[in-house]
């Protein structure tokens, strides 16, 4: 099976993308790569960043790799907190102070319209790949479920009406910004290593 190191420390994110490839590709953490940093994200971009900790890892090992940067885009907040998602509400990332920061900057707003978007960079034979995946939604007036990370409890995906936090991880893999990224990283596959494809 072909093996794919995922430049990030964050397991419900391998989870995520592990679910959505099946058994098509061993996605392989950087701890089990034997690699113990931290990759810093300091670019305006979720692009420059994603190409950045690619670069990195690709630089330490050689080998074929992908990372991910992900923002949470709130469309009357000019598309804040972006790629600050992470330290939104500080350098502590801590996520209920993100998501309380978030929820105080809407106040009672009714366009609550946001997206999650995430950029994959694969660096595979020495070439850099970029893909996006976006998932539509709109911001909850308060938290709602304990599932997921990050914003999950305050994100209501289009066409649904419980938020991420309230799915399971399968329901959230199905239809998520990462998932969807996620799809066009295995099309590339499918593609290119027609072996793949049937697992
Ligand atoms: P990063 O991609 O790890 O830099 O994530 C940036 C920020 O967005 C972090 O605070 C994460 O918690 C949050 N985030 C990333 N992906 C998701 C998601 O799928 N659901 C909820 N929050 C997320």
């Amino acid at each position: 099976m072909t093996e794919l190191i995922f430049a990030t420390n964050n397991a419900h994110k391998v989870n995520e993308v592990q679910a959505a490839v099946g058994n098509r590709l061993k996605v392989i953490t950087l701890k089990e790569a034997g690699i113990e940093i931290e990759i810093p994200e300091p670019y305006d971009t979720l692009e420059d960043n994603a190409r950045g900790k690619s670069r990195t890892i690709h630089q330490i090992t050689g080998k074929n790799c992908f990372s991910e940067d992900t923002g949470l885009e709130v469309a009357s907040l000019n598309g804040e907190p972006g790629v600050k998602s992470a330290r939104y509400a500080g350098e502590e990332r801590e996520p209920s102070a993100n998501t309380q920061k978030l929820l105080q900057r809407l106040g009672g707003s009714f366009d609550r319209k946001a997206r999650f978007r995430t950029v994959i960079c694969l660096i595979f034979d020495g070439e850099e790949f970029l893909f996006e995946g976006i998932c539509n939604g709109s911001i909850a007036t308060a938290p709602a479920g304990s599932g997921g990370f990050g914003y999950d409890p305050i994100f209501i995906p289009e066409g649904n009406e419980r938020t991420f936090g309230e799915m399971t991880m399968e329901e959230k893999s199905r239809i998520s910004h990462r998932k969807k990224a996620t799809e066009k990283l295995i099309d590339f596959f499918s593609t290119n290593l027609p072996d793949v494809k049937n697992g």
